[in-house]
């Protein structure tokens, strides 16, 4: 019995050593921690139950046979943050570079499997060379067990990525699939292909940092949500970030406690919009004003900046925020920020989370840059999202609600449930100037004529009382009530339950 034990502490002093002290200083010398150390700052103290420690691969050739290290490049198990469970794997690159084999797969796949049980989210910790190359097509397939795993859990619980070192080739297809990817600048990168291969295949010389670093990836290509300046940021953003979430789909949000008032009146967003339509000024202002103690945590803040979207608390409960911005693009809605808002809006209603949807924007951002690029289908992603989401969605016109953006932003025609308007909100299909130069073309020789034409159409259109007439808008709200306003409507709405028809599922626009 007492050899067992001597044995036992001796295998698990061997996997804690990983791939041994010289890897682990190299490990460091990149600014980068250790598995294990990255799982310590993850999770609360003390609440790591490791699985699968004594798990080796089973790979014979190429000398393998000789170079086992328990564990074999993850760490894998469950603990909680801030007393919340969620399950973590690691990929540790002191052990055969972090590399993936048929092994180290399945032990990603059962913390999968148990979380998708029990019902809470998956953080994978990134930092791998890519398949085991030792291990030839046993890898790949440990690859696709965990593609169809991420899958099998999208919409049941959240699953989110830390890129913490090299993701490259098919590897990223499973970050890809998670809900959130948030990456360490300078020390991750994520591709397809390396800047070698793109260098033969396209005599394109970039770096790997340039070519798929995280200020790459979430300033241009929108792959990734965040980036952080190191480690320890990164998990305890992710920490921060987790408590926004729900275990599943199966629950509701987490409600924090909070000292704030819900019915505080904020005076100063009476002056927010400005006096002249196309003065921009900062949707950020509103966001922070009306959500509890002005914590809000910005998903994507680099990328498509013409629109905000976000998590922040109300009365204690999670709520996801989409906003145009009008400091940007004058808040159009383009290619990027469809796609971005829509992803958003998606993972809000798979997991329960209301919505509220702020509103200020003059319409589709014109160009053959934008048709060319497909706006049509990009568009009808985030219009396809609003209007299939089930879950309580609350929304705000502060200024301009113009043509198909009005319909696209949470509109009362996709089941918004509150649609509420600021004094200063102008909905119509199009702005003042715009509509006169249309609809009285024959006039454009006599300014005269067509300021009048332009003032009438404005008197019309440019307020919210048209669109409350026809039961479009639920009702006028000052704009210092916001937040009482809205957080009276997350109340009545609490047991909402609203269902699609059955389906399969739909078919949104790709
Ligand atoms: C086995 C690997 C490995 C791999 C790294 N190592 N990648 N072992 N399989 N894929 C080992 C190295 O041999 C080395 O072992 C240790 O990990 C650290 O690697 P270094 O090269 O010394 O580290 P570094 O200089 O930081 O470079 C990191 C790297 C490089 C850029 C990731 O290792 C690299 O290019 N690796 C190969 C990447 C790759 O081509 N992977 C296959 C991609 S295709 P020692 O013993 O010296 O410490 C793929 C397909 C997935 O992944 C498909 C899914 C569908």
């Amino acid at each position: 019995m007492s050899d067992i034990i001597k044995e036992l502490e001796a295998k698990r002093d061997r996997a804690r050593l990983g791939g041994g002290d010289r890897r682990v200083e190299a490990q460091h010398a990149k600014g980068k921690l250790t598995a294990r150390e990255r799982i310590d700052v993850l999770l609360d103290e003390g609440s790591f139950e490791e699985w699968d420690m004594f798990v080796e691969h089973d790979c014979h050739d190429f000398g393998m046979d000789a170079q086992r290290v328990p564990g074999d490049g993850v760490v894998t198990g469950h603990g909680t943050v801030n007393g919340r469970q969620v399950f973590v794997f690691s990929q540790d690159f002191t052990v055969f570079g972090g590399s993936l084999s048929a092994a180290h797969a399945r032990k990603i796949c059962k913390v999968m499997d148990q979380a998708m049980n029990v019902g809470a989210p998956v953080i994978g910790l990134n930092d791998s060379g890519g398949a085991r190359i030792q291990e030839g097509v046993a890898s790949l397939a440990g690859y696709a067990d965990v593609f169809q795993r991420n899958v099998m859990a999208s919409g049941v619980v959240p699953q989110i990525s830390l890129i913490m070192g090299p993701c490259a080739g098919g590897a990223v297809y499973s970050p890809a699939m998670t809900d959130f990817i948030f990456m360490v600048k300078d020390s991750s990168y994520m591709f397809v292909t390396g800047p070698d291969v793109v260098k033969t295949v396209t005599h394109e010389e970039v770096t790997a940092e340039a070519l798929g670093g995280a200020l790459t990836h979430t300033g241009k290509s929108g792959v990734a949500d965040l980036a952080f300046e190191n480690d320890i940021e990164a998990l305890i953003e992710l920490r921060r970030f987790i408590d926004f979430l729900p275990a599943s789909n199966r629950e509701k949000p987490p409600v924090l406690p909070t000292a704030d008032p819900y019915d505080r009146p904020e005076p100063s967003l009476d002056t927010l919009v400005p006096a002249s339509a196309n003065q921009p000024y900062d949707m950020m202002e509103l966001i922070r004003k009306i959500v509890d103690e002005g914590d809000f945590f910005e998903i994507a803040p680099a990328f498509a900046r013409n629109i905000v979207t976000g998590f922040g608390r109300m009365e204690g409960s999670t709520i996801g925020i989409v906003a145009n911005q009008p400091m940007v693009l004058a808040g159009c809605l383009d290619i990027d920020s469809a796609r971005k808002a829509a992803r958003f809006v998606r993972f809000c209603d798979c997991f329960n989370i209301p919505i509220v949807t702020l509103v200020d924007v003059p319409g589709f951002l014109p160009g053959t840059g934008q048709e060319y690029g497909g706006i049509i289908k990009h568009g009808a992603k985030l219009l396809f999202a609003f209007a299939e989401a089930t879950v309580p969605k609350i929304t705000v016109i502060t200024r301009k609600a113009y043509g198909g953006a009005y319909d696209v932003m949470s509109s009362k025609h996709l089941r918004g449930d509150l649609n509420y308007a600021w004094p200063s909100a102008e909905i119509a299909v199009m702005g003042p100037k715009g509509a006169v130069e249309i609809i009285f073309r024959n006039d454009l020789g006599d300014p005269a004529k067509i300021e009048k034409r332009t003032e009438e159409y404005r008197e019309k259109f440019a307020n919210p009382f048209v669109a409350g007439s026809l039961g479009f808008i639920d009702d006028v709200i000052m704009p210092h009530n916001t937040r009482r306003r809205i957080c009276r409507g997350l109340r009545m709405l609490r047991n909402k339950k609203l269902e699609n028809p059955w389906k399969k599922h739909g078919n949104i626009p790709l």
